[in-house]
């Protein structure tokens, strides 16, 4: 049974001089992937109340733990991926020393956690679920945005908090399931280095807000409440094809359940809650936090 250990930026409690990187990938237990445990508390899954779902056996509801955790292993590759080319030209565009550095320590923690989620995937033998032509498409037009621009803080804090609030869930896990070690490990060590970038992400976006004309910050919140709204249906809505993996049929259904499942709904709120609250209080233009 997991009990919540205190925030902590080492994986398995080992002890490091504060402020000092811990390479992730040798500090985690590979050997102890486990397929019996549950890898996303069964409370935060996407169907989590429905009815048709809290009747299945549970070998079908861990297992579909363990393909929404994946699922959001594999968005996390794709975004560190977007994330860490755009990186790489600020650190090399800026003459600031102390910038660069910033820079290039963010590069360093997002590789140790797509590391992670590399060798989880090798471990966990699933076939992606990420569509391609999606990544392409997203690929391009992320290689549009200007890094360091206002629009490329924004889209990026919403990138980092959506998933790093849903690991939070998995971090704390519930007392009455066993939670994956390997898993609660890794969500431990995204949380404690997301909430970093978060801060720093937050800060340059409001200094580069400030510097947009209005009419700007008017036409790019179209393009950022499409990015809100299409990252929010993805991360929290997996594809049919997940809940097919998961012994679910027709997986069509289960999307749709899923969908306009009220509990599913409510999370989706407090996840963009306070991300959507900051945007909007520094100058940007997105649908105000759903009341519940
Ligand atoms: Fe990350
Ligand atoms: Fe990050």
């Amino acid at each position: 049974m997991h009990t919540a250990a205190p925030y902590s930026a080492n994986p398995e409690g080992a002890t490091a001089p504060a402020g000092a990187y811990v390479d992730p990938l040798p500090a985690i237990d590979w050997n102890a992937v486990d397929h019996a445990c549950w890898w996303v508390p069964p409370g935060a899954l996407s169907l989590a109340t429905v009815p048709a779902f809290e009747a299945q056996a549970v070998a079908v509801r861990r297992r579909l733990s363990q393909l929404e955790y994946l699922h959001l292993v594999e968005t996390g590759l794709v975004l560190e991926a977007f994330f860490v080319e755009r990186l790489a030209l600020l650190a090399e565009r800026t003459p600031d020393a102390d910038a660069r550095s910033a820079y290039l320590r963010e590069i360093r923690e997002e590789a140790g956690h797509s590391l992670m989620f590399v060798e989880l995937l090798r471990r966990s033998g699933a076939e992606p679920t990420i569509p391609r032509a999606g990544v392409r498409f997203a690929r391009t037009l992320a290689r549009r945005l200007t890094p360091g621009s206002a629009l490329f803080w924004a889209m990026t804090i919403i990138g980092e908090e959506l998933p790093a609030r849903l690991t939070r869930a998995v971090e704390a896990g519930p007392d009455d399931v066993t939670m994956s070690r390997v898993v609660v490990a890794m969500a431990r060590v995204h949380g404690a280095d997301e909430a970093g970038h978060a801060a720093f992400a937050r800060e340059r976006c409001e200094e580069a807000t400030a510097r947009l004309p209005a009419w700007r910050r008017a036409a790019w919140s179209t393009v950022l409440a499409a990015w809100l709204a299409a990252f929010e249906r993805y991360l929290l809505y997996p594809p049919a094809a997940l809940y097919v993996r998961a012994g679910l049929v027709p997986g069509a259904t289960w999307h749709a359940r899923a969908r306009t499942n009220p509990a599913r709904r409510a999370l989706a709120a407090r996840l963009t809650g306070s991300t959507v609250s900051f945007l909007c209080r520094i100058g940007w233009s997105l649908r105000e936090p759903r009341q519940k």
